[in-house]
């Protein structure tokens, strides 16, 4: 009897090599999440051409074939030989008209004839590129985002594309260009977010929350399906889903994606840019201005993510790195204007309790700031100008807040703090954050209960779990 397509995927998963594993970022999709990917597609009449980018062992083109009508044609594409050979096995099941390349899939010239497009991609950093398409050229960071401009190249008119990938494309700075790109030449019909890739890829040791994402190479649909927190095992359409009108879910001129609705309470506030804030990040970079960072008290104070103590910025700390920079600084675009800012840590870990950390920071000179913090300021993204201080101090305290710790959170799949996201932040108005700030000082200490209740009271606000 031949294998399963399951069994061929399973077999094919035992016999990886670390090291080509880890080189390929062969994560080979399970089954139960290959049939939740393939019921996004629209049901056809008419036979289809099926492309697979990065087939592994096939199983994506494979289950889509067989949930096809007869007379469909597949091709997968894989780089990795001995998938290549594995996959026919699967993929014959599906349909006798088949074409497997074992080549990379730049490497291929694909014509946009493609009906229906099926990837889950490897999800490697790479240093950015550049890849043209007949909207311009888009910069991508990162393999999956190149494979997706790939498979959304090769779609035909009203061909559909479903991909398993990362959620960090829905927002930061690095995946600008492929949001544009995407909401320019496809529709996005459907997005299903799984809450660990770790539960659904368990035998391949991934931690990225990972999602389905459904496009069309056709206009904007007027209303997105949503399914929030997808579990594997069950049918896509047995779970919790709801449609949204795109532009709940489009914000702002960087096209933030967002699927979560936010917290109602936060509609009444325009974005933290829209208030005349700014969010940039520290102009330190520490291992190129190594030499003139020194322990000794020098000319100009310098702040790391280790400053950061509650609600304010200490200043000097032990244990850390350097804490001050010398006069050659002057000659170097790193040092900030004396005054009011409001530092947020760029970094956390998945253990952390809260993604923002805001810092209230009053300094009376000129000072720098490593990269690894972002600061609000006054200004523009060229030039620093300080808060007034009690808009420093208020914007810390809002920031602290539980409801913006939570916005974030459904924001930003990972655990970076990222200043385009910070920019689109609901926020008080630089009037009301002054007001905030003479009802609590952040150089005071304070619990997490009182900023929450002080912030819920100054707003009029119903608290939520009562
Ligand atoms: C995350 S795995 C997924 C495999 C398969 N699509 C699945 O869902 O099980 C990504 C696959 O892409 C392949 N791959 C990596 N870089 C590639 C490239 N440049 N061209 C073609 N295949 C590539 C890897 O060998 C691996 O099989």
């Amino acid at each position: 009897m031949p294998k399963s397509i399951a069994d061929i995927r399973n077999h094919a998963a035992a016999s990886l090599s670390t090291d080509k594993q880890q080189m390929l970022e062969q994560f080979l999709t399970p089954m139960e999440v290959a049939v939740q990917a393939v019921s996004l597609f629209s049901e056809s009449t008419n036979p289809l051409n099926i492309l697979d980018l990065g087939s592994g062992s096939g199983i994506l083109s494979a289950v889509t074939a067989q949930h096809s009508p007869s007379g469909s044609t597949v091709t997968a594409i894989e780089q990795d030989k001995q998938l290549a050979d594995l996959s026919e096995a699967a993929i014959s099941q599906g349909t006798d008209k088949y074409e497997i390349i074992n080549e990379s899939v730049f490497d291929v010239s694909i014509d946009a004839r493609f009906d229906r497009v099926i990837l889950n991609p490897p999800y490697k950093k790479i240093k950015p590129t550049y890849i043209s398409t007949d909207c311009g050229q888009i910069k991508v960071t990162n393999l999956y985002a190149a494979f997706l401009v790939t498979a959304i190249e090769a779609l035909a008119p009203n061909g559909e594309c479903v991909a398993i990938i990362p959620r960090s494309w829905m927002n930061g700075l690095y995946f600008s260009d492929l949001r544009h790109f995407l909401l320019e030449k496809t529709s996005i019909d459907a997005m299903a977010v799984y809450g660990s890739r770790r539960e659904h890829f368990e035998d391949m040791g991934i931690l990225q929350e990972i999602m389905l994402l459904k496009l069309s190479r056709k206009t904007q649909r007027k209303t997105v399906t949503v399914y929030q927190d997808v579990s594997a095992g069950t049918p896509l359409i047995k779970q919790d889903h709801h449609d949204f009108p795109i532009e709940n879910l489009v914000f702002g001129k960087e096209k933030i994606v967002r699927i979560q609705q936010q917290d109602p309470r936060l509609n009444q506030f325009r974005t933290l840019s829209e208030n005349g804030l700014w969010a940039s990040t520290g102009k330190l970079v520490w291992f190129r201005n190594r030499d003139i960072i020194s322990e000794k008290t020098t000319s100009y104070p310098l702040y790391w993510a280790a400053n950061q103590k509650g609600l304010v910025t200490v200043h000097p700390v032990t244990g850390t790195r350097g804490q001050w920079v010398s006069a050659d600084a002057e000659n170097r675009p790193i040092l900030q204007p004396a005054g009011s800012f409001v530092f947020v840590n760029r970094f956390t870990s998945k253990e952390q309790h809260r993604r923002i950390h805001a810092t209230y920071l009053n300094n009376p000179g000129l000072f720098a700031a490593d990269n690894k913090l972002n600061y609000i300021h006054a200004g523009t993204p060229r030039k620093t100008v300080p808060l007034q201080d009690a808009v420093a101090r208020g914007l810390t305290v809002w920031l602290a807040t539980t409801i913006v710790d939570d916005w974030y959170r459904e924001v930003s799949g990972n655990t970076q703090v990222n200043a385009t996201d910070l920019r689109q932040l609901p926020c008080p108005s630089q009037d009301q954050l002054a007001a905030l700030a003479n009802l609590i000082n952040p150089t005071n200490e304070t619990d997490q209960k009182t900023i929450d209740e002080t912030v819920e009271r100054f707003f009029s606000w119903t608290p939520r779990n009562k």
